[in-house]
This record gives C-alpha cells, sequence and structure tokens, in this order.
C-alpha cells in the first residue's frame, strides 16, 4: 500500500512538470505560489495568455525565478583577484535576477524577463553568463525597459557585435550569436527576452572561452576592450 502511495505521488509530480512546461532540473529557484490555481491552468503549453509587466515583481505569473550570484559567475568575470576578494569576505552579490515563463514545446515562445543590477566587478559591469543557443539556428528578441546598457553578440569565429538596450529599444540577436547584456548605468537594467520554446541554453561554451571582448568602465564611461582571458576555439 505505501509503496502504491509512493508510485502515485512521484508520477503526479512528473505530470504536474509535464503539464507546466516547467524544467525543474537545472533552475535555482522556483516559485509556482505565485500562480492562482486557475490561471496556472490558463499557462498549459498551447493555451493563450497574458500578463503584466510590474516594476515590483518582474512579470506576474511567471513560473521560473534564477538568481544569479557573483558566486554563480566566478568564472565569468575577467579580473579573477576582485572575484575572490569579494567571495572571501563573505560578501556574495546579487548581479542579476531572471522571471521566465517557459513553455516547453516545439512551435511556442518562451518569455524572460531579467533584470541586471547596477554594479562592477573591478572595472567590469555586472553582466549575464551569455550562451548561445542550444539550438544555434533559433533567434532571440530583446525590448528594453528600464535602464541603460548593452547587448554583446558574438558568433562562433569569435566576431563580435556590441548594441545598445535601453526603453523602447529593440534588439534582435541572429541565429548563431551568443549574447550576454551588461548593466553600464547607475539604476537597474531591465529587458524582455522572447525566444523559441525549444532553442536550449549552452552556457558552457562562454563559460570555457569567454567573449572576446569585455566591457569596462574608464573615466566613468563603459569602453569595449580585447578581453585578455578570451580562449579562442
Ligand atoms: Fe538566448
Amino acid at each position: 500500500m505505501i509503496l502504491l502511495l509512493f508510485t502515485v505521488v512521484i508520477v503526479s509530480l512528473n505530470i504536474g512538470e509535464y503539464l507546466i512546461g516547467v524544467n525543474l532540473k537545472n533552475v535555482d529557484t522556483i516559485n509556482l505560489s505565485s500562480i492562482p490555481g486557475r490561471q496556472r491552468c490558463l499557462m498549459l503549453a498551447g493555451e493563450p495568455y497574458s500578463l503584466i509587466l510590474s516594476e515590483a515583481d518582474g512579470i506576474s505569473s511567471y513560473k521560473v525565478k534564477v538568481e544569479r550570484r557573483l558566486s554563480n559567475l566566478r568564472e565569468y568575470f575577467s579580473n579573477k583577484r576582485s572575484v575572490e576578494e569579494i567571495l572571501s569576505k563573505g560578501e556574495d552579490p546579487l548581479i542579476y535576477t531572471v522571471y521566465e515563463i517557459p513553455r516547453g514545446a516545439e512551435g511556442e515562445l518562451d518569455v524572460g524577463y531579467t533584470i541586471i543590477y547596477p554594479g562592477k566587478i573591478g572595472k567590469e559591469y555586472y553582466f549575464t553568463k551569455g550562451h548561445f543557443h542550444a539550438k544555434d539556428f533559433t533567434s532571440e528578441v530583446y525590448i528594453g525597459m528600464r535602464g541603460e546598457g548593452k547587448i554583446l553578440m558574438q558568433d562562433r569565429r569569435g566576431e563580435t557585435k556590441v548594441l545598445e538596450i535601453k526603453p523602447n529599444v529593440l534588439v534582435y540577436i541572429p541565429p548563431g550569436f551568443a549574447h550576454r547584456s551588461i548593466n553600464t548605468g547607475n539604476s537597474e537594467l531591465v529587458f524582455l527576452a522572447i525566444y523559441p520554446s525549444d532553442a536550449g541554453h549552452d552556457y558552457d561554451t562562454i563559460r570555457k572561452t569567454g567573449f572576446a571582448k569585455i566591457v569596462i568602465e574608464k573615466d566613468g564611461k563603459p569602453i569595449l576592450v580585447d578581453n585578455p582571458n578570451y580562449v579562442r576555439l
């Protein structure tokens, strides 16, 4: 009887994960409690939905909240000494938060609402990890909401392109380009990302190689310079 009950619970959990389209693996924080039961049903894959963009909570009815702290990004910042100095003091600043609505099915679009906080590690501005899409032929659109920053894009040959992201600016990221967002301002950089649900994220390549360029502060302004740690594949 107990074994039967255990099996039912496990199967139910898996079905629930499937129904709401969330991959419960590889995420830092899950927040399903913010979704009222009825709305949770309406947000099943294949169902229309609407949401509210909110300065306080990101997007309403998000399914996944991911927080990235310095300890999650220690391999990404170029000034390793600064990283270790901060962490050794017991500090672990929050670099960015992403609220996501994954749909989990081919043909659908995922939505992500990213907040990058203002700050620098050494002279390098806070940024997102950056990734290629696992499916290299998929693209993405960013729409600036608040703050000011840059989007660094890089193709597989290491060719880079930098564009500005700020309110009322839409950035198109073509297939085959890794992308990282950088907050170069004094306030939060907030933007909306829309991308194919089956695009997938390849963080590993950038973790190993870095981007060919980095954005650092010089004389109070952001400048683009070569990354001394870049590894050309
Ligand atoms: Fe992406």
